[in-house]
């Protein structure tokens, strides 16, 4: 069974984001394995010099490291991913690697109409710098608009255009994860430029 990690990307205790993720975890729960992972209480990103980076991290590295591939779930604040993210994003960067690679699809809840798309958008590029280097599916991006009125009590989406965008989404990432395994052959290369990459010293 395909193992995926998916990264609530708040620290806030009512996330339609998190609700997005949820429902996902129960409704592909036949296609895959998906284990939600919070951020909420990993410490500000300090850049300390010895690079050691919070035992939570070591632990949601190694859980990417062992996983197929990667969600992450993005709200939207200010047209940008939140700071909780991008302080995690910087940690899973410094000195380890574990994003190196992984096939990751992303996602976004947002209130308004726009669905989070900015956040989406500013998210790809981060995820493309020498040290995280993911492999984000490209083309299809899910975005839940109107996301406060989007499920009912039990947690499933409501409007069935969703769903079924939803689902086309993630049959395409199960077959992007099966053809990113195979594209192997820079991945020892790609290690090594950003093991080597130094911002200290370029
Ligand atoms: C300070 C602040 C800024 C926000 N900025 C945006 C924004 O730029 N775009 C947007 O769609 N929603 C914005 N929102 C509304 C929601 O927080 C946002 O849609 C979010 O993606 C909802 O996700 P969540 O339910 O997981 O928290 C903002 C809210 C606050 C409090």
């Amino acid at each position: 069974m395909l193992k995926l990690i998916a990264i609530v990307g708040t620290n806030s205790q009512r996330s339609t984001n998190r609700q997005l993720l949820q429902y996902m975890q129960k409704h592909f729960a036949d296609k895959a394995e998906i284990e939600l992972v919070e951020i909420k209480d990993i410490p500000v990103f300090n850049k300390p010099a010895d690079k050691h980076v919070p035992e939570l991290v070591s632990e949601i590295a190694e859980k990417i490291d062992a996983a197929d591939g990667v969600i992450i779930g993005t709200p939207e604040y200010d047209h940008s991913i939140p700071a909780v993210l991008m302080s995690a994003l910087a940690w899973l960067s410094y000195g380890i690697y574990p994003l190196l690679n992984k096939p990751v699809m992303i996602t976004g809840a947002s209130y308004g109409t726009l669905g989070s798309s900015r956040a989406q958008l500013q998210l790809r590029q981060i995820l493309n710098s020498p040290e995280l280097k993911a492999n984000v599916m490209p083309g299809s991006e899910f975005l839940l608009s109107h996301s406060l009125q989007a499920f009912d009590k039990e947690g499933s989406l409501i409007d069935l255009d969703s769903i079924e965008k939803l689902d086309a989404i993630f049959d395409d990432f199960r077959l992007f994860v099966k053809i990113t395994q195979k594209l192997r052959s820079a991945q020892a290369l790609l290690h090594k430029e950003a093991e080597n990459f130094d911002w200290e010293n370029l």
